[in-house]
């Protein structure tokens, strides 16, 4: 009963992937329907063959049939026209293919990064890559080509059933002994390919991740001397792999072989019948020949149904990785005419950011990280959040920007008499240089331009100049077009900082949150950079994390994160 049960909601499971799957069909509709037209023809015109090369083959035998050479022709006519279809078919498929598999990729990679930061944080980033590329492979192949296979495949088996019952009902009657097998088959099928496909997918990212996550650390593996113990450990996690793999594999082999020699009893049991009939002079040399071909055609399309099932398993596990991560709730930039408004507002009237009574607690459990905290900032502020490291003060910011919402109490932006909701609408009021920096590749300009698209290379200039960058990028024989390495990888770390300061600063954004911006800085730079900034915008907000004492005399006020996730305002004498 509880194996029927587990076995009723894997089917439930499947079909609402299976639905999901119908969707995309239903976008590609001409498309599916013209590889069906395709597939039907093939099939119509191999059936046609072997009907032509009975009517042959019976001129042959009978001598004075002066049709031979019609039917010749139309034999080999139809055999050429196959091949020229079945060409067609395969163009048309990688053509469209592509084309399939590239608009799935998109939706998932626009899905991931519409969805909010909390939800989607979680998963690996190697995990992500492999359902962007092999599952939306997996599913863009089923979209094209599952449902005119299946058509195309139980068109030839009835064909082939109807143009045997035509002449021979028993042996009609013979070639459908497989069909029973074939339902018995399918729920095994169903089952034990649901449990591995799901488990290889995994399997599969964890691989993908191990690797990602080792190439972008190389040199602290290296540094640890770890390099043997790492080749190891990837050993072992593509053992894993394999190992479910080949348990796939000999189940999927066990099963194809079984289904294979039923297909083939099947076609040979046809065939004996079909040479007794011959032998009793029931049916003719043609007729026979038409048998073989057919009972041919029947036992592969048998076997290409019953892969049907597990192809069917595969694709819906596919969907159901895919479905997992696309289904969070998106930013919709729901309060964008109100934030716009205030912004604008921003610009003739101070702006003030206020955190009332928050309480937070990251969605994998544990304790509140923030508890009942309230914080302020207004126009021309800079307000400093201090504190042990792992206390909180990074999550604030996350707040701040959005990235996550708080359990309970508000942080709200106000401006000239209007107040809002800060969500991932209020955005746009912030600069924000993380404490990762976070640059990526591409030449200095394209790093800095992402967050001002038509900013000229005298506002670059500009920002690298306050953040006393110029000089070294002026060095560069190509300066703001000088590329930086995949994350920043080829400038020093006080230098990515300064890097991704001047990127906030070209935003222009009312709010600037700094976190351990200048951690890496030498305290002569640290000094200059700020000051720079604070005489550049004096009516900016800055909220900034920092663990140096150095920064507070740049600070209008000071807020103490606390162990039991409280925040108090300091007196910067006496803390740090
Ligand atoms: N994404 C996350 N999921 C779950 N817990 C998290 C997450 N990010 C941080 N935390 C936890 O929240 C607490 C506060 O982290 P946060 O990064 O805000 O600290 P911090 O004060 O900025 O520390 P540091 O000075 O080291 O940067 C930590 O105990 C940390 O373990
Ligand atoms: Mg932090």
């Amino acid at each position: 009963m509880k194996s029927q049960e587990r076995y009723v909601s894997t089917l439930r499971n499947m079909l609402r992937e299976w639905r999901w799957i119908l969707g995309y069909v239903n976008r590609y509709r001409f498309t599916v329907l013209l590889y069906i037209i395709l597939g039907i023809t093939g099939t119509v015109m191999s059936l046609g063959t072997a009907v032509a090369s009975k009517f042959l083959i019976d001129a042959v035998v009978s001598k004075y049939d002066y049709k031979l050479f019609e039917y010749a022709a139309v034999t080999v006519g139809l055999a050429l026209f196959q091949f020229v279809f079945s060409a067609a078919a395969s163009w048309i498929s990688a053509v469209i293919g592509t084309k399939v598999n590239n608009e799935i990729r998109e939706e998932i990679y626009s899905n991931i990064l519409k969805s909010k930061w909390e939800d989607i944080h979680s998963f690996h980033s190697g995990d992500l890559l492999n359902r962007i590329e092999g599952d939306a492979a997996a599913v863009s192949n089923g979209v094209i080509s599952f449902i005119p296979g299946a058509v195309t495949k139980l068109l030839q088996f009835f064909g082939s059933l109807i143009i045997v019952l035509y002449y021979d009902k028993v042996m009609a009657l013979i070639s459908l002994l497989s069909a029973p097998f074939l339902f018995l088959a399918s729920r095994i099928l169903i089952k034990t390919m649901r449990k591995y496909n799901a488990a290889s997918r995994d399997l599969n990212g964890k691989v993908i991740s191990f690797s990602e996550e080792s190439i972008r650390n190389i040199h602290i593996i290296k540094a640890f001397d770890l390099t043997a113990s790492y080749i190891n450990n990837f050993r072992k996690t593509i053992d894993a792999y394999r190992s479910v793999k080949l348990s796939y594999e000999k189940f999927s082999v066990v099963t194809t072989f079984i289904l294979s020699v039923i297909g083939l009893a099947v076609s040979y049991a046809c065939y004996g019948w079909g040479v007794y009939r011959l032998w009793q002079g029931a049916i003719t040399f043609g007729t026979m020949t038409l048998f073989l071909q057919i009972s041919g055609g029947l036992s592969s399309s048998f076997s290409a149904l019953a892969s049907l099932v597990p192809s069917a398993v595969s694709i819906a596990t596919s969907a159901g990785r895919i479905m997992e991560v696309t289904s969070y709730e998106k930013e919709a930039d729901g309060d964008r005419g109100l934030a716009l408004e205030i912004l604008e507002k921003s610009k003739n009237s101070p702006v003030t950011v206020c955190m009332e009574n928050v309480t937070f607690t990251y969605s994998d459990g544990g304790s509140a990280v923030l508890n009942n905290v309230s914080l302020r900032a207004s126009s021309g502020e800079t307000v400093a959040l201090v504190g042990p490291s792992g206390e909180g003060k990074t999550t604030v910011l996350k707040l701040l920007l959005g990235l996550t919402e708080p359990d309970s109490g508000t942080i709200t932006i106000s401006a000239g008499g209007e107040k809002i909701k800060v969500s991932d609408s209020t955005r746009r009021f912030f600069s924000y240089v993380p404490q990762e920096t976070g640059m990526f590749s591409g030449t200095v300009a394209d790093n800095l331009r992402a967050v001002n698209a038509s900013a000229e290379d005298s506002e670059l200039l500009e920002a690298l100049e306050q953040t006393e960058m110029a000089d070294f990028i002026g060095s560069l024989s190509e300066g703001i077009y000088s590329q930086l390495g995949e994350m920043g990888g080829n400038v020093s770390a006080g230098q990515a900082q300064r890097l991704a300061i001047a990127r906030a600063l070209l935003k222009k954004a009312p709010i600037l949150l700094l976190d351990e911006a200048t951690g890496s800085l030498d305290p002569e730079t640290e000094d200059k950079v700020l000051r720079n900034i604070m005489t550049h915008n004096p009516a900016q907000i800055c909220i900034l994390t920092t663990h140096r004492e150095s920064m507070l005399r740049y600070c209008d006020r000071i807020y103490r994160v606390n162990s039991d996730g409280s925040v108090t305002a300091a007196d910067f004498k006496t803390e740090l």
